[in-house]
């Protein structure tokens, strides 16, 4: 067995959506895992899945219209999709976290800083207000709030973006959540904040004792703070590496699509080049490999035959045709399991 703790362990999740349109299916057989303390990065252009994975494992996803189809997802060895809304409630928000792209609609206008953090602190633990305003305090520096004792007793309307942004974060750490899912934190706000953000985040990774699952549409900006990257399209992984592996040699030519749309300055000029077309209607995807609509190297066995996810090389997974000289997995999973001999 691993010696490495798995903390979150998600098995051929299936989300789908039943609509008027058919069924979409927004998750479609996704297999990762978290080691305790990791840093995965999920990647992939709107429309891949990548918020409703998050939020299925933070069990946020309303029934009916979705509805889970297949799977498992472990969190500390228990399967969250077994467990009553009662029980999820005491996880949320204590065990797993989440901050979101816009943190004006997650504060609540009307009440301080302060009256937010604390509830959300006294909600999983009993202490004092007065207890529960010193961690808020503590939490608030933690996240690089200068005069901290000051801000809590503003409210959000005062703040910056980058500052709400910050106090979300400080919000979703008042409990020590053993599991952080950053789902576009940076994405509402300008270039600068960004960097002060995601230098937040990496800055944290080694002050806290969380797991971060942080989620975004621009591979450019996680590079340097996740460990490994789960790269989704159309609902599927098509590829799974340690973040360095993936830059120095990405296997899918999705992946290699999105590594040249980051902006780059190439010599004397500034280069942006795009991955031609857009995310396939969920509800209708092309047979066989979901990119193939899109792939410059398609052939006919693409456009009849899924990929499976194969082990393309240490800790390494891809879902491509032009891999099946590769020795496949027993289980087309997360190289977690896989590894295991
Ligand atoms: N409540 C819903 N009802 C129907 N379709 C949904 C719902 N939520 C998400 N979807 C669809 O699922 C797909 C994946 O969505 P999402 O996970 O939000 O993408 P991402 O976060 O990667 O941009 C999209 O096609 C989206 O339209
Ligand atoms: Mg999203």
């Amino acid at each position: 067995m691993s010696t490495i703790e798995r903390l979150l362990e998600v098995h051929d999740l299936r989300t789908y959506f039943d609509t008027k349109h058919g069924i979409v299916q927004s998750v479609d057989g996704v297999s990762f895992g978290i080691d305790k303390g990791g840093c995965l990065g999920v990647v992939g252009e709107s429309g891949s899945g990548k918020s409703v994975t998050a939020l299925s494992i933070m069990r946020l996803i309303q029934t009916p219209p979705g509805r889970f189809a297949s799977g498992t997802i472990r969190f500390c060895g228990e399967d969250l999709l077994a467990k009553p809304e009662r029980a999820m409630r005491k996880i949320r928000g204590k065990d797993i976290s989440m901050i979101f792209q816009e943190p004006m609609t997650s504060l609540n206008p009307v009440f301080t800083i302060g009256n937010q953090i604390t509830e959300a602190i006294r909600l999983h633990n009993d202490v004092t207000l007065a207890q529960a305003r010193q961690r808020a305090i503590e939490v608030l520096d933690l996240v690089g709030i200068a005069d901290s004792g000051r801000l809590i007793d503003q409210y959000p309307h005062h703040l910056s973006g980058g500052m709400r942004q910050r106090v979300m974060i400080a919000m979703a750490l008042s409990c020590s959540p053993k599991l952080l899912i950053a789902d576009e934190p940076t994405t509402a706000l300008d270039v600068t904040i960004q960097a002060q953000i995601l230098d937040l985040l990496r800055k944290l990774r080694s002050e806290v004792d969380a797991a971060i699952m942080l989620v975004t549409h621009d591979l450019g900006v996680i590079a340097e703070v996740v460990d490994e990257v789960l790269v989704m399209y159309a609902g599927k992984v098509v590829e799974h590496a340690r973040v360095q592996t993936l830059f120095d040699a990405p296997q899918h030519p999705y992946t290699v699509g999105l590594i040249d749309s980051i902006p780059k300055i190439d010599e004397t000029r500034y280069r942006l080049k795009t991955i031609e077309g857009t995310v396939p209607n969920p509800t209708d995807f092309p047979p066989g490999c979901r990119f193939s609509t899109r792939c410059p190297h398609a052939r006919d066995i693409c456009r009849g035959e899924e990929p499976p996810l194969l082990k393309v090389g240490e800790h390494h997974l891809a879902a491509c045709w032009k891999n099946t000289d590769f020795r496949p997995v027993r289980q087309p999973e997360a190289w977690g399991a896989a590894n295991v001999s």
